[in-house]
């Protein structure tokens, strides 16, 4: 796999890609039985109409079912990062909207987060690394709370121990902004927008707070 991993030579140079691409190439680069299937496949179907499925498109949502916690678990398939967390907002919104309660609509999301490139997904980050300022106004109804990293921590600055403030500013954030107008609070279990950091568990067991306060999804941006 090391092998596999390494990018083709440059200028002399044997580079080793440690970060395999955006930790998305672990099985390496330019992998010929990948490339021939991609081709056969290319050779059958070439475009996928909205709302029609297709051989392939079926044997990788049940691959993917098959490996997921819940076997019963369905697969939307998107073509990347950012497309899956804007299908993820549409869906908490549309659930509650199926609900009877359009009115939830808001999303609270970790400040600084990274989640993509399109106009919702750079509004869930609300800014940190890339700061979208460039774009005028970006999605309504995205509400932040505080990362929940040791790593320049606003409420554990001199502290030897996590006070969790970090799980409480979400439910803080949810009854501030209405229960009953939030759709969706989304996280990430690591963070490369931040530092390359991965997150206090303890915070994330704290979560379902947001279901106490009646918010109904918690998305996970695992993207
Ligand atoms: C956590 C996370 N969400 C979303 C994305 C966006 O994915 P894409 O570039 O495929 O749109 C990335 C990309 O790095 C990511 O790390």
């Amino acid at each position: 796999m090391l092998r596999a991993a390494r990018t083709a030579p440059s200028r002399g140079n044997r580079i080793f890609d440690l970060m395999s691409g955006m930790w998305l190439k672990a099985i390496g680069y330019g992998r010929e039985e990948i490339a021939r299937a991609v081709f056969e496949a290319m050779k059958k179907i070439t475009f996928n109409p909205w709302g029609m499925t297709s051989e392939y498109t079926i044997r990788l949502s049940v691959k993917l079912a098959s490996l997921a916690p819940d076997k019963q678990s369905r697969v939307f398939l998107v073509s990347g990062g950012s497309e899956a967390n804007e299908t993820a907002l549409k869906m908490a919104k549309k659930y509650h909207a199926i609900r009877k309660e359009p009115g939830r609509y808001k999303v609270v999301s970790r400040r600084g987060s990274y989640h993509g490139n399109t106009h919702a997904t750079m509004a869930l980050g609300g800014g940190g690394v890339a700061i979208p300022w460039d774009y005028g106004p970006l999605q309504p109804g995205n509400f932040h709370s505080p990362q929940p990293f040791k790593f320049r921590c606003a409420f554990c600055k001199g502290r030897n121990e996590c006070s969790l403030e970090c799980a409480d500013e979400v439910e803080r954030a949810i009854i501030a902004e209405g229960p009953h107008t939030v759709a969706a609070f989304t996280d990430c279990f690591a963070q490369s927008s931040s530092s390359a950091t991965s997150a206090r568990m303890s915070a994330f067991r704290k979560k379902p707070r947001c279901e106490r306060s009646s918010t109904q999804s918690c998305l996970s941006a695992a993207s």
